[in-house]
């Protein structure tokens, strides 16, 4: 894939991978188009990154992201890359009843339901590109779960299928189809959760999956494991049990 002169949307762009992803697709020649919730996140990205475009948008809502895709086709109807990368993780126990699980945004809304809808909305016109991309942000956990943390987890093994199949779905088009699987980095993810449970491994940077990224999208590398994660992948079909444990040992879980 072609790495400069395209037009590129990168959901949850302000902070964290999609900042710096930002970052080298810009200093690589590309346009940027970043969108998120918080007007004061883009606005600092902005700051940093002048060349940038921002959009506000909150895309766990349907009309957001229609509203989103039309802004794109009257303002940049060169955008041929998406990346859905907007995610949220949060630490469910489902021992608790429905205490736990409702009190806070949806993680199947934000991880999943946008990525397939703004999946469906930019496909057809990135067909009509002579080169165009969709590009989905997974995760480590989606092949090994973090126990902790069991729909974010879960949503990553759904990203990680989906991607499959829509590969698969548009060989024949001029939509590649990407998938990059970071190990644990260091970005505001977690809300200070890590914090909390006295994770000291904060991960690596967000720098460093986004060069890995684009070195691997330039050769036309579909599925991107990253760092630790290339070991996760072979390792847990060996022994599963044992990567199991490995991922969800310092997990409160385990001793409760
Ligand atoms: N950090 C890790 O350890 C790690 C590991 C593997 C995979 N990942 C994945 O990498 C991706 C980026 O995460 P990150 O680590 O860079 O964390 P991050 O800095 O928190 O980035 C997440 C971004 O998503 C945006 N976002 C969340 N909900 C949104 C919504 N409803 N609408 C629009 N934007 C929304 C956030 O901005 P607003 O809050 O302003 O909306 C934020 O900019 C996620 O998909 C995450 O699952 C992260």
């Amino acid at each position: 894939m072609n790495i400069t002169n395209n037009t590129i949307l990168i959901t949850g762009g302000a902070t964290g991978i999609g900042l710096e992803l930002a970052k080298q697709f810009i200093a690589n020649g590309n346009t940027v188009i970043i969108c998120g919730r918080r007007e004061n996140k883009l606005r600092e990205a902005k700051n940093l990154l002048p060349a940038l475009i921002t959009k506000q948008c909150d895309i766990s809502d349907i009309e957001k992201r229609r509203e989103l895709y039309g802004f794109c086709m009257a303002q940049f109807p060169s955008v041929n890359i998406l990346v859905n990368n907007a995610g949220i993780q949060r630490e469910i126990d489902f021992r608790k009843g429905e205490t736990d699980y409702l009190n806070g945004p949806s993680e199947t809304a934000i991880n999943l339901d946008a990525t397939f809808h703004l999946t469906a909305l930019f496909t057809p016109h990135f067909m009509k590109h002579k080169e165009s991309a969709i590009i989905n942000v997974s995760s480590g956990l989606g092949i090994v779960p973090l126990v902790i943390v069991p729909i974010y987890s879960a949503t990553k093994s759904a990203l990680h299928s989906f991607s499959i199949s829509l590969r698969k779905q548009l060989k024949a088009t001029t939509v590649k189809v990407f998938e990059i699987l970071p190990p644990i980095v260091d970005t505001e993810l977690d809300n200070g959760a890590r914090d909390k449970r006295g994770q000291t491994d904060k991960g690596i940077s967000a720098e460093k999956v986004a060069v890995e990224s684009l070195k691997a999208i330039g050769k036309d590398i579909f599925e991107i494991p990253i760092g630790i994660v290339k070991v996760l992948r072979i390792g847990s079909r060996i022994n599963p049990k044992l990567f199991l444990k490995i991922i969800n040992k310092k997990s409160p879980v385990q001793t409760l």
